[in-house]
């Protein structure tokens, strides 16, 4: 993460073809219809500012796991309406990422034309990292631009394996999130609090273990802090319990304790008999009886949690404390966004969960920075040098 990369103003962009990598992967209804753009709208200064030094953007996207075929639901001429409504120029969409047709059609575009390549997935050799296929890419342009976030801790052929062929850059938005993470990971004001949430203990215990050598105190919630209630000896009734995680969590409850950093568990919960959308809510202490599962943490330790927030100098969130898709769950995770939301300090949130909670409480433009990367968030906080990021660096000289 430390590591430098290029940015736009590293490449000669004047009439230059520019492929540029973008994370156009949108949630869609059944329909096909983008629900929610804001990935769409993040690629916009990037791409801007390849047409403004007079280059012509080629965007390269995946959008779904179509597995090395061509799936019709999953091509991207949707992206590219909703781009040329957003841009406010024209964006011409192709039926193919590759071959003599598309570089036809590239060369014949009007000036000011955004040109959009289809879905890279359809090859099998995109995921692959195959490097014919990444040269291929590389034929299209004269340099390359990665502003695919989202996708970056992907080793695949067009987010890394272009980079190995041409003069290469990080986007305007890689850079942003680059430096937002860069901000909580390197050099953090304290009081730090990390706030880890979202049902799998198993996917978060090594982002756990990098973030106690930094944080003041870490936020447990969700449903992985059952795995470290019950490693306390607490009972959890029917809670999510992954009984392989729990020396980890012990470990990890050491770790804190030996680095005197304040690991913070719920201290009450709300729960229910099943999960189903019209679940009856009740409250219970620490220990859960057995019947009973934990679907959100209970009001002392909304309490205890928003404090820490609140307080903080620099907070980074990711993962629900709850079901906060049912409304009867919602309180925990309304509470700690809340607590972000009033955090005067540096406050970041990754991660689909939380960043679709704070759309919902109507929070996001009251944190200081909402990554645009689910996977690649979670690689970041584990201290983890992301393949797209890292393929932008200059080789070492030797
Ligand atoms: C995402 O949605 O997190 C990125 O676009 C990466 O997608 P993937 O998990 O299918 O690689």
């Amino acid at each position: 993460m430390s590591l430098t990369v290029p940015g736009l103003e590293a490449l000669e962009l004047a009439g230059k073809r520019v492929l540029v990598r973008v994370d156009f992967n949108v949630p869609v209804d059944e329909a096909g219809a983008i629900t929610d753009d804001t990935r769409i709208r993040a690629a916009l200064p990037t791409i801007r500012a390849v047409l403004a030094a007079g280059g012509q953007p080629i965007l390269l996207c995946h959008f779904g796991r179509p597995k090395g075929e061509v799936v019709e639901r999953l091509r991207v001429d949707p992206m590219g309406v909703r781009l040329a409504e957003l841009l406010g120029s024209p964006v011409m969409k192709l039926d193919e990422s590759t071959g003599t047709g598309v570089a036809r059609a590239i060369a014949a575009a009007p000036a000011g034309t955004t040109i959009l390549l289809e879905n890279v997935r359809f090859h099998p050799g995109e995921t692959k990292a195959d490097e014919r296929l990444a040269r291929e890419y590389a034929a299209l342009g004269d340099v390359f631009v990665n502003d695919a976030f989202g996708a970056s801790h992907r080793a695949h052929a067009s987010v890394a394996g272009i980079a190995h062929s041409l003069p290469s850059a990080a986007g305007l938005l890689v850079r942003k999130e680059l430096d937002a993470f860069a901000r909580v990971l390197e050099d953090p004001e304290e009081p730090f609090v990390a706030v880890l949430g979202g049902a799998k203990v198993s996917d978060k215990l090594k982002v756990v273990d990098h973030l106690l050598e930094r944080v003041t105190a870490l936020v447990v919630g969700g449903g992985m802090a059952y795995t470290f209630l019950a490693s306390q000896g607490h009972t959890i009734g029917d809670s999510l319990f992954e009984e392989s995680q729990v020396d980890l969590c012990r470990a990890a409850l050491a770790k804190a304790a030996t680095l005197g950093v304040e690991l913070l568990l719920p201290v009450d919960h709300v729960v229910a008999e099943r999960f189903v959308a019209d679940a009856e809510a009740e409250a219970c202490g620490v220990d859960i009886p057995a019947g009973r599962m934990a679907l959100d943490i209970g009001p002392e330790t909304r309490t205890l949690f928003a404090d820490r927030i609140r307080t903080a100098r620099t907070v980074v969130w990711n993962g629900p404390m709850g079901v906060f898709e049912l409304e009867q769950f919602r309180a925990g995770t309304e509470a700690v966004g809340r607590a972000l939301a009033e955090c005067e300090g540096t406050t970041v949130v990754g991660g689909g969960d939380s960043v679709a909670a704070l759309a919902l409480l109507g929070l996001t433009d009251r944190v200081t920075h909402v990554s645009t990367g689910g996977g690649a968030s979670l690689e970041l906080l584990e201290g983890k040098l992301l393949p797209g990021i890292a393929a932008l660096a200059p080789a070492p000289s030797a």
